[in-house]
């Protein structure tokens, strides 16, 4: 299982040290939340902040646009530095052109799905993905709880395409990480579990024990 910690969680006046530190803590990928005020009632930091924080690490930067339309931006963070790009199906018009136009910036194709969306809304795209995204939560914000019913889209999904990467967020600890890596999850997003707990460093162990149980 591997971990990515969401910066959503972390201290945005020193971001590049939070970056760095949990790197050191043992993170897998860093996983950066971008959000449009629209698409999700919250508004976070564009390319120009995954930019500046860039140089703080060497480990994958997993950038989730939660936007409108993210075909607009793929350019700019694939610039900044990301790579590996997700985005919603049911906010892009253009599902293949954004995915194709991820690749031919360098990143990896990603696509997300909120709680409410079927999982075989990507099926049609499969061949193109690196990644599929079941949010866990509505997205929006950090520390809300788990839905544990998104596992039977994990399942589906791991059936479908075995070879796929699979990734949840939102409400992942060390209980629901449990049922999680038992679905078949290969990637976890943690916000709130990782960043507020007295070692981060311990926790990501932890969550990584508990995985493999
Ligand atoms: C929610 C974000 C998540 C969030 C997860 O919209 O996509 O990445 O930071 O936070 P926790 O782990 O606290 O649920
Ligand atoms: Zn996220």
């Amino acid at each position: 299982m591997l971990i990515a910690p969401s910066i959503l969680a972390a201290d945005f006046s020193k971001l590049g040290n939070e970056i760095r530190d949990i790197t050191e803590a043992g993170a897998d990928w860093i996983h950066l939340d971008v959000m449009d005020g629209a698409f999700v009632p919250n508004l976070t930091f564009g390319a120009p902040v995954v930019q500046a924080v860039r140089g703080y690490t060497d480990l994958p930067f997993d950038v989730h646009l939660m936007i409108h339309q993210p075909h607009r931006y793929i350019s700019d963070f694939c610039k900044a530095g990301a790579d590996i790009i997700s985005f919603h199906v049911e906010a892009e018009d253009n599902v293949a052109g954004t995915l194709d136009a991820i690749a031919a910036g360098g990143a990896k194709p990603a696509l997300a799905v909120k709680p409410g969306t079927p999982v075989e809304t990507v099926f049609p795209y499969l061949d193109k993905l690196y990644m599929v995204l079941v949010m866990t939560v509505e997205p929006g914000f950090g520390g809300q709880s788990y839905m544990g019913d998104m596992m039977s889209k994990v399942v589906a999904l791991k059936e479908k395409a075995p070879k796929l990467l699979v990734q949840i967020d939102g409400g992942v600890n060390l209980e629901t990480i449990v049922p999680s890596a038992k679905a078949g999850v290969d990637i976890c997003v943690a916000g709130t579990s990782v960043f507020r707990a007295p070692s981060p460093k311990q926790m990501i162990q932890d969550l990584k024990k508990a995985a493999s149980r």
